[in-house]
Formats: C-alpha cells, sequence, structure tokens
C-alpha cells in the first residue's frame, strides 16, 4: 500500500513525513526514527513546564476553532481533587477533510506520544481516543500500536518507568458527525445520545464522567511530540505570515484540482500555489470559480478572493472565511453552486441532532428552499428568504452546526447570485425534480 503522492519540493514535512513507510507504524519503526523520546522528555518535566512550552511553540487546535492548545491545557484544574481526562478526537467527519486518518493509518504511535504527553501534562490519567467507527482501518492499526505500546511499558501504570500512569483507550464511534462537536463526544463516551451540552461548565471543569477534561484533534495532538524535540522556537519559526499562526498544517485538498490529496504545509503558504502549484492545478481547459477553504462549513471564497488568500487563520479570516479543519474543497468553472449547496445544506439537516429549533428547522429549510430553486419553481423572494434563515441559523445554537450549514450557502448567495437567478428566470434547465 503505497501513499498517494510523492511529496512535493514545496511541502514541509513534520507530521506526514512517514505517511506510506509501514515500518514507522510499528513500535521498533517508531523507536528506529526518533519516537517516543519526547515523551521521555516530557515526563521528566514538571506538567506546567510542558504546558509553557506549547503555549510558547503557538500550537493551535486544528479540529477547527483554532484555539491555543497550551491554553487549554492551562484551564484544567491545578489542585487534583478528581480524576482528569483527555479526549482525542479523532471523530474527522467534516465533508473534504481526511488528514486525521491518515496520522493514525501512518504514524498511530506518534499520536499515541503526543496523547500521553499531553495526558502528563493536564495530570490525565485516562484518554480516550474518539474514533469514527467508519475508520475501520485506523481503528485497527490504532489498536494493534497501542497494544504494542502496552506491551513495551510506554502506557499503564508507570509509563516509561516513570511515577506518571497513563490508561488510553479506544473508543469507536457510530458514524455520527455531531459527535465530533466535543461535548456530543464526551455524551457519546459515556454511553449516551450524542447531543452537545450547554456551556458554561466548560469541559476543564466538568467534563467526560463529569470530570475535569481537556479534548484536542488528532492533528494537535500529532504536533506535540515534534514541539518537545525540536521546541517552540524551531515551531514558531515554521510560520511564513502571522506569528499568531505557527507550525505546519496538514491541507486535505479534493474536487476538480488534478493532484487531490493531503499536502503539508507551512503556515502563511499562498493558497495559489497549493492549488496551481501543489496540487497541479485545474483540469486541462477549466478554470477556478470558487474554494471552501475549512471543510464545508465556512464561507465559499470566489476565484479573486481564493487567488489572494494566504492559508493561515488570519489569512482566511481577512479573506472572508476561516481555516477551520483544513479540508479545502475546490470547484471549476463546471460546477452548479447552487447544486453543490444544495448537498452541502443536506449534509447538515441530515447530520443535525435536532436540539436547537434553528438547527432543526433552519437546515431542512435552506434544503428545501434550495431544492425549490433547482426544480425550477424558485422566486426572487427565495434569496432573501435563504439569508434570512442563515441569519435565525448563526449564532443562536448550543453548538455551530447550524451556522456551518448556513455559513457556505449564505456566502454562495451573496458571491454567486446570478446562478441562482438563472434557474429563478427560467435561464437555466431544472437540476431536481421536486416530488
Ligand atoms: C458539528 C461539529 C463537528 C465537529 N467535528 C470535529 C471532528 O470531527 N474533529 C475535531 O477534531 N473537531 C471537531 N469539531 C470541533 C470540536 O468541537 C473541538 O473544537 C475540537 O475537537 C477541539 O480540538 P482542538 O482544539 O485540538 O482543535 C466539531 C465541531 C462541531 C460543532
Amino acid at each position: 500500500m503505497g501513499y498517494p503522492h510523492k511529496p512535493h519540493p514545496r511541502e514541509t514535512l513534520v507530521l506526514s513525513e512517514h505517511f506510506g513507510d509501514s515500518d514507522a507504524r510499528t513500535y521498533d519503526g517508531w523507536v528506529k526514527r526518533g519516537g517516543y523520546r519526547a515523551l521521555e522528555q516530557a515526563l521528566g518535566m514538571e506538567p506546567q513546564a510542558v504546558i509553557d512550552e506549547v503555549k510558547a511553540s503557538g500550537l493551535r487546535g486544528r479540529g477547527g476553532a483554532g484555539f491555543p492548545a497550551g491554553v487549554k491545557w492551562d484551564f484544567m484544574p491545578k489542585q487534583k481533587s478528581k480524576r482528569h481526562y483527555l479526549c482525542c478526537n479523532a471523530d474527522e467527519s467534516e465533508p473534504g477533510t481526511f488528514k486525521d486518518r491518515e496520522i493514525m493509518r501512518w504514524t498511530p504511535h506518534a499520536l499515541i506520544e503526543g496523547c500521553a504527553i499531553a495526558a502528563h501534562a493536564i495530570r490525565a490519567e485516562v484518554v480516550y481516543v474518539y474514533i469514527r467507527g467508519e475508520f475501520t482501518e485506523a481503528i485497527a492499526v490504532m489498536q494493534q500500536a497501542l497494544d504494542e505500546a502496552y506491551a513495551k511499558g510506554v502506557l499503564g501504570r508507570k509509563a516509561l518507568g516513570s511515577g506518571t500512569s497513563i490508561d488510553m483507550y479506544i473508543h469507536r464511534g457510530a458514524g455520527a458527525y455531531i459527535c465530533g462537536e466535543e461535548t456530543a463526544l464526551m455524551n457519546s463516551i459515556e454511553g449516551k445520545r450524542g447531543n452537545p451540552r450547554i456551556r458554561p461548565p466548560f469541559p476543564a471543569a466538568v467534563g467526560v464522567f463529569g470530570m475535569p477534561t481537556t479534548i484536542n484533534n488528532v492533528e494537535t495532538l500529532g504536533s506535540v511530540p515534534h514541539i518537545m524535540t525540536r521546541g517552540a522556537e524551531w515551531y514558531k519559526s515554521l510560520s511564513l505570515s502571522s506569528p499568531k499562526s505557527t507550525g505546519t498544517k496538514l491541507m486535505s485538498v479534493c474536487g476538480h484540482v488534478a493532484r487531490p490529496g493531503n499536502f503539508e504545509i507551512t503556515m502563511g503558504f499562498p493558497m495559489k500555489d497549493l492549488i496551481y502549484d501543489l496540487c497541479g492545478g485545474m483540469s486541462p481547459g477549466r478554470t477556478l470559480k470558487a474554494v471552501i477553504p475549512g471543510g464545508s462549513s465556512v464561507p465559499v471564497l470566489d476565484r479573486e478572493e481564493a487567488e489572494n488568500c494566504v492559508l493561515d487563520y488570519e489569512g482566511c479570516v481577512a479573506a472572508g472565511t476561516m481555516l477551520g479543519s483544513g479540508g479545502m474543497i475546490v470547484f471549476d468553472d463546471t460546477a452548479d453552486m447552487v447544486y453543490q449547496m444544495m448537498r452541502i445544506a443536506k449534509f447538515y439537516a441530515h447530520e443535525s441532532c435536532a436540539q436547537c429549533t434553528q438547527c432543526r428547522e433552519g437546515t431542512a429549510w435552506t434544503v428545501r428552499i434550495l431544492q425549490k430553486i433547482l426544480s425550477g419553481r424558485g422566486e426572487m423572494q427565495d434569496l432573501d428568504l435563504l439569508l434570512d434563515v442563515g441569519e435565525m441559523m448563526t449564532g443562536k445554537t448550543i453548538c455551530v452546526l447550524s451556522d456551518s450549514c448556513a455559513a457556505p450557502v449564505g456566502s454562495a448567495v451573496q458571491k454567486f447570485r446570478g446562478e441562482f437567478e438563472a434557474y429563478i428566470k427560467g435561464a437555466r434547465q431544472p437540476a431536481v425534480a421536486l416530488v
């Protein structure tokens, strides 16, 4: 099984250095490549010193929100009166995102090592790795690596012979996108329905089983061993732009590019170069129309915005969107933006947990209005209605699934209005039958 593409010379391989190398999956192979040195080093440090190093590195959460990892770890109680937990979010169900599964498939020990370092830092004796149920291969590879790590004394009562106790369990999800939301994930681990919880209380105070908990994404935790061995300064130096966005980012690129796949770039890399150079540009004769850069949950960029966008947290915000999970969906000039938005809205309507009215009703109505337009029965006022419904769905619910549906649809109505109007005016053939 070879990795889909040879690394491009302009990639910066940190997390993906050993993708495609099956020897790196084994304990011996990982140790040969310098593995578990970072954990040994961290276990010899005070937990606060580990937190300070991660804070200094500027590492931000790669699951979507970009919250600084070290700051989040620092929220955990310092006086330990209860059991502490770490949850590794490996649910990865965001459309267009396919990087966490590759970290688990190719470098399972890197993730175990990152989880163990984080557990030491936040004084957690138990780690749950919550993996999306459909990832059968990743689950098998991770379980094998976990068994090896226990057999070699990396985990357990005396992790690597230290005084720290770290136990790690794989929890298999059951295929619900909402279970990637951190509080729904904790409910799911507890065996409850995966509904998001109202905050406060925040997980660092009341998390899984009511205990202080930190939740981090796979890529976030996978970056930690590299920060420990090479240092915060090295990690910061990898940024091409803003000091607030440091390190490398795995970008999953899909859609109408010649070479889709995972590409590891330094923060601040131009989106234009990722599309036209690393991904080989569009198919012959085609031109770029639009990009959704952060998984499907963020505003769409038109061609000009995409070609001028810098890939880091601030650069994406400046372009009017978000870096999110780094799952980049690229559309060429053949894409029907109305149909694409209907497909995206249908996903969110299907995945809404239905707890909040704005989400349950808003996602379903968004699909219905888009289908009405696509069937040729739309009216001009439907466009205002779409924006109005989107407004009602933004910033008003327990979690941001609702906002995630409204953001791409609302931005597409604004930036590609002519395509919506063409269906309404009968200038375009109906694309779906309305029954
Ligand atoms: C509906 C929804 C789905 C989410 N799915 C994921 C996911 O699959 N993986 C993930 O890491 N974060 C996901 N998140 C974000 C998490 O709630 C949380 O912010 C993240 O796991 C924190 O880790 P980080 O700080 O390392 O990014 C999701 C959020 C929402 C609202």
